[in-house]
């Protein structure tokens, strides 16, 4: 039962002609799906309308060819050829009684068009930010082009069935470009004043209205600059836009001009850090308003509608991390809420142009392709015994898994507390809130009967063989290197048996102890924990130097959104930087560099050196066992299998998939090539995918 202080939630709220059943909206956002992947997109967005969002959106969607953002997988509105695609996604959330919400998109300056070699167009020339291209300056006939397209795509969306229409003026896109003073450089009546620069936004406005009728709710999505500055717009400019368009759409979709603050990660950025931004822009409309601030906890989501500052609960992160959250609100099942860790593991996957994923839901991404629903498991017909070794990610979530399959399930885990390096890493600086990944799993584990958990229980294989198990999984996980091997060097540095492997300092944290002086930290992971430690060791008072081959520490994490704050925490901190440069030798008070260009060498003093490279899996076990199939059957063992990191070391996400993967072919089969999606040609109508999709007939105004 639900508790009533949450009653407000579930609300509907009127969005112009539309209705949303409750206040819980799923913002656009990604998937590494987009026009390439339309049934598993269609099967993702269907299961958050399942879980209680009561508006689904799409990710960006190009009107045009002249917007082409490759490799990233967009959602596409070009012609009708796009429609059935985008039926599907609409049919499957409108099933669940949710709206379906599509956000229009043109890159300007920002897509570099590398599939359909088109030329951008921007408000005048400008670099698109990955590519050494540039867009040329858009004249009056390209702007009367853009509006015709913004209304055929409107009407399509509209034939497609969706509800919600976007005008997208966000995120340093076109419209982005003419709003912003520091971009919009033009003398005609759409550049210089706030009119003249809201102007095409306006009139993109009044073109979808025109498109889509009393059919759909037309939305704005737009970034306020916060009071520290934004990136395309001043604070008192972005509030005077607002207001100038402020009764125009139906709804507003408001951030932050700041997308490292908006996607910020956990490591850097609370909950709800957009709240007195998005409250004081509220007081400028009548419209509703929807905002986000990764939002995971009901009392939080409470507070914006209760305070004003949102109508509506936006989403990205939270509903991927539990697309149930709002019907777990609903049920009174508060406990039960999958929250997301902020970690942007979701973001870099898109960023990489492959499908999404998540450090919290294994299944996200998986619903079409395997099948997989994030709040269901098939049960085990038997209720066979399975022991899982190793209480880290993979092995908490395998036993998790198994438990709500009906298995009986042993945990054994060698230490002396569960979670492994996900309880090890969030004591680190910023990342406390991975620890919600061992502790939703345990307070799951907790309320089954069949699973039992112990610890300081290190077995053997001889151990393993007594205990009878029918299937066995092994989450040993793995350990650093100690000897700088990774990317960069393949053999050991000289000294390296002087060296203090991470594990040895993530055991102990924060008790730190290390010979006084400079400790040299080289990093060839490249990601999160180099700086992480770095900054741990600076605050426990050691001068630190961080070496790295890379041209920025932390380059990998330019993909989770955390490279600019990663970086600015480590010089504010005063840790010294040193790139293109890797480690070739370490005698107890000095250390050799080398740079990766030239081989020049450099000396640095280091009374410890601290190597972040790569990891070897803590396999052995599972070796031994495996060595001996004679004696595995004799144990009337059925399979074995290792997992996590113990097989191939990763990033917790991937853990957590291979615990998750593997709990779910216990006893059934663990199909190594899920179902893909089909690559034969469409059909003149444009209509080969499926039969049903929804689409009125046909429009003759559709360009
Ligand atoms: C994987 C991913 C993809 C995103 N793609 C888009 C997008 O296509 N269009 C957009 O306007 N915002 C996009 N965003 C930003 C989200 O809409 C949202 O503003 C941001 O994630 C903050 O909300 P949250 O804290 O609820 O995640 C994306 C976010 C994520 C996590
Ligand atoms: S991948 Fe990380 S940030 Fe993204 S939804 Fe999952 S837990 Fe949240």
């Amino acid at each position: 039962m639900r508790d009533p202080r949450y009653d407000v939630l579930f609300e509907p709220v009127k969005i112009g002609p539309v209705t949303a059943p409750n206040r819980f909206y799923q913002v656009p956002h990604c998937s590494g799906m987009g026009y390439r992947r339309p049934e598993m997109l269609a099967a993702m967005r269907g299961v958050k309308a399942e879980g209680g969002w009561g508006v689904v959106c799409t990710e960006y969607c190009s009107i045009h060819p002249s917007s082409d953002d490759d490799g990233y997988p967009y959602a596409r509105l070009w012609s009708d050829e796009d429609l059935a695609a985008q039926a599907l996604m609409v049919e499957a959330v409108h099933k669940q009684g949710a709206l379906a919400g599509v956000e229009l998109w043109h890159g300007g300056s920002r897509a570099a068009n590398l599939t359909t070699r088109e030329p951008g167009f921007g408000v005048r020339s400008g670099p698109a930010p990955h590519m050494p291209v540039q867009s040329r300056p858009m004249d009056k006939s390209d702007l009367a082009d853009l509006r015709s397209w913004q209304g055929a795509a409107a009407r399509r969306a509209r034939r497609a069935g969706f509800d919600i229409v976007y005008v997208y003026a966000a995120h340093g896109y076109l419209l982005s470009e003419f709003l912003s003073s520091r971009s919009n450089t033009r003398c005609d009546e759409y550049g210089g004043s706030l009119e003249n620069r809201a102007r095409l936004v306006r009139e993109l406005l009044e073109e979808t209205r025109e498109a889509v009728g009393d059919a759909c709710a037309v939305a704005c999505r737009f970034s306020l600059a916060a009071e520290s500055g934004g990136a395309i717009l001043e604070p008192a400019e972005s509030r005077d836009l607002l207001a100038l368009l402020a009764e125009l759409p139906d709804l507003w979709d408001l951030t932050v001009d700041d997308y490292s603050i908006e996607m910020g990660s956990a490591r850097f950025v609370e909950e709800a850090a957009q709240e007195e931004t998005i409250a004081a822009a509220k007081t400028l409309t009548t419209k509703p308003v929807v905002g986000v601030g990764r939002f995971t906890s009901p009392d939080t989501m409470l507070r914006q509608v209760t305070r004003g500052v949102l109508d509506l609960i936006g989403a990205a992160r939270p509903s991927i991390a539990d697309p149930f959250l709002p019907k777990k609100i609903e049920e009174g099942r508060l406990e039960d809420i999958r929250e997301c860790i902020g970690c942007n593991i979701c973001y870099a996957h898109n960023s990489l142009g492959a499908p999404i994923r998540c450090t919290q839901n294994p299944t996200m991404g998986e619903e079409w392709r395997r099948g997989w629903h994030p709040e269901t498991i098939p049960a085990k017909a038997s209720r066979d015994s399975v022991l899982v070794i190793g209480g880290g990610p993979a092995g908490l979530e395998a036993a998790r898994a198994l438990g709500q399959r009906g298995c009986q399930v042993t945990l054994a885990e060698a230490g002396t507390e569960l979670g492994g390096r996900v309880t090890q890493e969030s004591r680190l600086p910023g990342l406390a809130a991975w620890a919600r990944v061992r502790d939703w799993r345990l307070g799951q584990i907790r309320q089954m009967a069949n699973v039992a958990t112990y610890l300081d229980s290190r077995l053997s294989a001889e151990d393993v063989l007594g205990f009878e198990a029918s299937h066995v999984l092994v989450a040993t996980g793995a350990r650093w290197h100690g000897d700088g091997t990774g990317r960069w060097l393949k053999r050991p540095f000289a000294g390296a048996e002087m060296s203090l492997a991470p594990d040895a300092l993530l055991a102990r944290w924060p008790d730190v102890s290390l010979p006084d002086g400079p400790v040299l930290l080289y990093d060839d992971d490249r990601y999160y924990l180099g700086s992480a430690l770095a900054l741990g060791l600076r605050q426990a008072g050691y001068p630190v130097v961080l070496v790295t081959p890379e041209g920025r520490v932390g380059q990998w994490s330019q993909y989770t959104e955390e490279l600019h704050f990663a970086n600015a925490r480590l010089l504010e901190a005063s840790v010294e930087i040193v790139t293109n440069h890797f480690l070739e030798s370490f005698d107890g008070a000095e250390a050799r560099l080398a740079c990766v260009f030239t081989g020049r060498e450099t000396v640095r003093p280091a009374a410890s050196v601290v190597p972040v490279t790569a990891r070897t899996p803590d396999d052995g076990l599972f070796r031994a066992l495996a060595a001996d199939p004679g004696a595995l059957q004799a144990a009337g063992m059925e399979s074995l299998r290792r997992i996590g990191d113990c097989d191939a070391p990763g990033i917790i996400a991937a853990a957590i998939y291979s615990g998750h993967r593997a709990a779910r072919a216990v006893g059934a089969p663990d199909e190594d090539r899920p179902r893909q999606e089909s690559t034969a040609p469409v059909t003149a109508s444009g209509c080969s995918r499926s039969g049903s999709n929804g689409i009125a007939a046909g429009d003759p105004s559709t360009r």
